[in-house]
């Protein structure tokens, strides 16, 4: 029952060290800032927003002069982000027109099971009947995943039921195909989905053209403009030495912001509340904001993954790893007009350093305020309401005689049952890494209660769905599993890690 995780790590799709574009790459902080476009409904009927999304393949000029084929939500990478009120639900119609099966799942939405996205609940390509036997997405050999007997749904197209019935919070809708989810998401599946209330509303934060979503991710690009992923070369399959045990995940060397390389946009010199996803498959990022003279800009947190904090807090920078979200406030009021503002990430190297600009354009009168009290509505949950500590290891080891990454010295298995939570519990999760593992729970959002028996740090606050494991860490969460009863997921959102075994059932009874 481990077919798929077991070709692919058998393969691992993972170089060791960032792949390298082989077409010219435009200068940094040239490339205008595109925003993804807001969604409008096809219909509402009863309170209930109607969406539609046709899956597609097309080919974009990512970089300049390129031609680029992507796998698009309605044509564009990012896909357009689908504006909700908390409360009020919407339903996606997904059409899948692609030439692999497809499964959406919104990252960060409390969702009944059926709607979760599992990753055996398919969408097929729109004109096929039936699944050709032994069909590989991105030609792996071996794969035979698609003639999985356990594969529950099969249609041509799904409708998602989204209720939003959660705390106004940036999520995100992408892939999640059992063994292909990161090489799905880096051709282009992915997409934003906001939900707001008037509470949220009523804050005073930046607003309208001076709140923007900042969507991050790595990608690299072949000599004919394709974006390169390992597993799709051949040659670089066959190459010695790539069965090692680094499995670092794919790493480009372009970096792109909402689809566009290292880009720039101009602002007021004024606040802005900036809405960042890493929504790279597995490389992290430490984001910081500097002026032409060294000086730098506070990033203020207003959020994390789940929503508002209680309080802000404010950082000098900021570590974000992948599927994390961050909602911050940076203030341009005291930077010169004409400056050039970067964003850079202290961990990259060269051209990854690099992420994108302001330029700040004018003085502009700013309305806007951060209050000192953001959200009343957190989880209290303490350790006293806890019914269980459960532990789980999240660590590299073998699968079917290959490399691949397990959860409690197990791949994913479909079929298997690994944790069973009773509906309303409070637990405490203890989750220990070998090497950086980002940990993501479907359903609930948690609070990080230690890392390695200190307290959290600072950028842990608030409500999150994913945590930022280190090396060699031990982190405690708290959650209370409420909402919907069903199957659900968690895993390491590496991309790569995920596909490559380390994700697990939990089943909320
Ligand atoms: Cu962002 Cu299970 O996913
Ligand atoms: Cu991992």
């Amino acid at each position: 029952g481990l077919s798929g995780a077991a070709a692919l790590s058998r393969r691992p799709p993972v170089t060791g060290d960032e792949l390298r574009s082989a077409v010219p790459l435009p200068p940094a902080f040239t490339v205008p800032l595109p925003v993804p476009a807001v969604l409008k409904p096809v219909g509402t009927s009863g309170g209930v927003d109607r969406y539609e999304i046709t899956q597609r393949a097309v080919t974009a000029e990512v970089l300049p002069g390129v031609r680029t084929p992507l796998w698009t939500y309605g044509g564009t990478f990012p896909g357009p982000t689908i504006e909700a009120r908390r409360g009020r639900p919407v339903t996606v119609e997904h059409r899948n027109e692609l030439p692999v099966p497809t499964v959406v799942h919104l990252h960060g939405g409390r969702t009944p099971a059926e709607s979760d996205g599992y990753p055996t609940d398919l969408v097929l390509p729109v004109g096929w009947r039936d699944v050709p036997a032994g069909h590989g997405g991105h030609g792996m050999p071996g794969m035979g995943g698609m003639r999985d007997p356990r594969a529950r749904t099969t249609n041509l197209t799904r409708e998602y039921t989204f209720p939003n019935d959660q705390r106004p919070a940036l999520l995100w809708y992408h892939d999640h195909r059992m063994d292909f989810t990161a090489p799905a998401i880096w051709r282009g599946l992915a997409g934003l989905h906001i939900v707001r209330d008037d509470a949220e509303d009523a804050l005073g934060l930046p607003s309208g053209p001076r709140e923007l979503p900042i969507v991050i991710a790595d990608r690299a690009f072949d000599e004919d403009g394709a974006l390169a992923y390992p597993a799709l070369d051949p040659d670089l399959r066959e190459r010695p030495g790539v069965e090692e045990p680094y499995l670092a995940g794919v790493l480009g060397d372009v970096i792109l912001v909402n689809g566009a390389p290292w880009p720039v946009h101009e602002v007021d010199a004024a606040r802005y509340r900036l809405r960042v996803l890493n929504a790279s498959n597995a490389r992290h990022y430490d984001l910081e904001v500097v002026l032409d003279d060294g000086r730098r800009l506070d990033l203020v947190q207003i959020g994390a993954d789940q929503g508002l904090l209680a309080a802000p807090v404010t950082h000098a920078s900021l570590p974000i790893a992948p599927a994390e979200r961050y909602d911050l406030v940076v203030d341009f009021a005291d930077v010169p007009v004409g400056s050039l503002v970067r964003v850079i990430n202290r961990l990259g190297a060269g051209r990854t350093r690099d992420v994108l600009a302001f330029r700040v354009a004018r003085k502009a009168p700013d309305g806007s305020r951060v209050p000192e009290v953001l959200s009343a509505d957190l989880p209290s949950w303490d350790r006293a309401d806890a019914v269980r500590v459960r532990e789980f290891s999240f660590r590299a080891g073998q699968v079917n005689g290959g490399h691949g990454w397990l959860i409690g010295g197990l791949p994913f298995d479909p079929a298997r049952t690994d944790v069973t939570v009773g509906l309303g519990d409070v637990e405490v999760w203890r989750l220990v890494a070998d090497v950086h593992h980002p940990v993501h729970l479907h359903l609930v959002g948690f609070r990080v209660l230690s890392r390695s028996g200190r307290p959290p740090l600072p950028h842990d606050a608030g409500l999150k769905d994913t945590v930022s494991l280190r090396p060699g860490e031990a982190a405690e969460i708290i959650t209370r599993f409420d909402g919907y009863r069903g199957r659900y997921l968690f895993h390491c959102h590496n991309a790569e890690h995920e596909d490559m075994g380390m994700m697990a059932n939990l089943e909320v009874v």
